[in-house]
C-alpha cells in the first residue's frame, strides 16, 4: 500500500511516499524543503513569512517525492492509497497550504484524505522502522511546540497524562540559545555546546560550577514547567561578567537540567501506568543526551519494558511520519475533502 503524506505545519515544507506491506516500511521519498536559512536572521519563525514560503515549495515538493518514488503524475489515483496531511495543531497560514492541496489533488485523483495531528505523526516516527511495538506505551512527545507525556493502550488511542504548563523543551532550548546570542534554532546549537563541555569534564575530571534548578522534579503530578528554567538562566548570566567565555558550561547545565526532568517524570509515569513501552518522539528527541539518558534509566528502573526511538532522520518535522500515522489512521478514517478542516489547536485524541 502505497501513501503520501504531507506536513506544512511550520516552518518546513515536507512530502513523502512510503509504502507498507506486510507490516514493513519501505520510505520511497522523503523531500524536506527547510526554511531554518530564512527565519534565522529573525530569530525565530515568522509566520506571514512561513507561508509564503510554503506557497512557492509545495508543488515542487510534491512533485519531488512522487519523481523519487517513481509514480508519474498520471498512476497517482491508481497507485495511492491515500493522502494523509497535517490539520493541526501549527501555524494557521502554514497547516492551510498543505491541507488545500491535500484537498485539490483528493478531488482531482479520486483518493481520500486521511487527516493527521502533527504530534500523532511525531509519535507514530517510531513506527517506520519497527512495527512491533507492545502496547499499553507511555510516549514523552517533546518539540518546539508541545511537551507532553502519553498514554496509549493501543494503536490511535491516546491519554493525555501530562502536559507543558508554559515553555515546551525545545522552546526553552531556543529562548536559551537566543538569550546566550548562539542563534537559531537552539537545540542543536546547544547539544554540541553541551557536548564539547562533556568531553571537557571528561577529560579533566572536572565538575560544572554552574547550577541551574530542575523545575517541578519531584512533583506528583506528570505536568512540565520551563519558563523557570530560562529565567534562572538569564538572571545568572547577567550577574556573570565572564558569561562569554562559560557558554559550553551554561549549555551543559541548561541541558542536564532539562534532560533530568524529562528523564525523571518519564519514567515514574512508565511505572505508575505500567507500560510495557516507553517512546521518545519529536524534535527534542534529536538531542543525543536525553537518547542516551533516558535508554540508560529504562534498562536500570523499568527491566521489563521496552525502548523505542524514532531514527535520527525523523525526528524533527518530516512527511514520513505523517504517511505513517496516516497508514494506521486509514482503516478507521476516510475524509472527503469536503469535511477536512485546519486546526491550529487540535488537540490529541
Ligand atoms: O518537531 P520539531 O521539528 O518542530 C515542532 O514541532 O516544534 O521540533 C523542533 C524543536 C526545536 O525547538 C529545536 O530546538 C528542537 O526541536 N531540537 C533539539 C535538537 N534538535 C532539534 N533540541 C535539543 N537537542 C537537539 N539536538
Ligand atoms: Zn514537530
Amino acid at each position: 500500500m502505497l501513501i503520501l503524506g504531507i506536513e506544512t505545519s511550520c516552518d518546513e515544507t515536507a512530502a513523502s511516499i512510503i509504502e507498507v506491506n506486510q507490516n514493513k516500511t519501505k520510505v520511497l521519498s522523503n523531500i524536506i524543503s527547510s526554511q531554518i536559512s530564512i527565519h534565522k536572521k529573525y530569530g525565530g519563525v515568522v509566520p506571514e513569512v512561513a507561508a509564503r514560503e510554503h506557497i512557492l515549495n509545495i508543488l515542487p515538493v510534491i512533485n519531488e517525492a512522487l519523481a523519487k518514488a517513481k509514480i508519474k503524475k498520471s498512476e497517482a489515483s491508481k497507485k495511492l492509497a491515500g493522502i494523509a496531511v497535517t490539520i493541526g495543531p501549527g501555524l494557521v497560514t502554514s497547516l492551510m497550504i498543505g491541507v488545500e492541496t491535500a484537498k485539490t489533488l483528493s478531488y482531482a485523483w479520486k483518493i481520500p484524505i486521511i487527516p493527521v495531528n502533527h504530534i500523532e505523526g511525531h509519535i507514530y516516527a517510531n513506527w517506520i522502522n519497527n512495527q512491533k511495538i507492545d502496547f499499553p506505551a507511555v510516549i514523552l512527545t517533546v518539540s518546539g511546540g508541545h511537551n507532553m507525556l502519553i498514554y496509549m493502550k493501543d494503536h490511535l488511542h491516546y491519554k493525555l497524562i501530562g502536559d507543558t504548563r508554559d515553555d515546551a523543551a525545545g522552546e526553552a532550548f531556543d529562548k536559551a540559545a537566543k538569550l546566550l546570542k548562539l542563534g537559531y534554532p537552539g537545540g542543536s546549537i546547544i547539544s554540541k555546546q553541551a557536548e564539547l563541555y562533556q568531553k571537557k569534564i571528561d577529560k579533566q575530571k572536572i565538575v560544572n560550577e554552574i547550577k541551574l534548578p530542575r523545575p517541578m522534579i519531584s512533583g506528583q503530578n506528570f505536568d512540565f514547567s520551563f519558563s523557570g528554567l530560562k529565567t534562572a538562566l538569564l538572571y545568572q548570566v547577567q550577574a556573570d561578567k565572564n558569561w562569554k567565555k562559560k557558554i559550553p558550561a551554561y549549555c551543559h547545565e541548561f541541558q542536564s537540567a532539562i534532560v533530568d526532568v524529562l528523564v525523571s517524570k518519564t519514567i515514574r509515569a512508565g511505572k505508575k501506568m505500567k507500560a510495557k513501552t516507553i517512546i521518545l518522539a519529536g524534535g527534542v528527541s534529536a538531542n543525543t543526551a536525553l537518547r542516551i539518558k533516558l535508554a540508560d534509566k529504562v534498562a536500570k528502573e523499568l527491566p521489563e519494558a521496552n525502548f523505542s526511538l524514532p531514527e535520527l532522520a525523523y525526528t524533527t518535522d518530516n512527511a514520513v511520519m505523517i504517511a505513517m500515522a496516516g497508514y494506521f489512521k486509514l482503516k478507521q478514517e476516510k475524509t472527503n475533502w469536503q469535511e477536512l478542516k485546519t486546526d491550529p489547536n487540535l488537540p490529541l485524541q
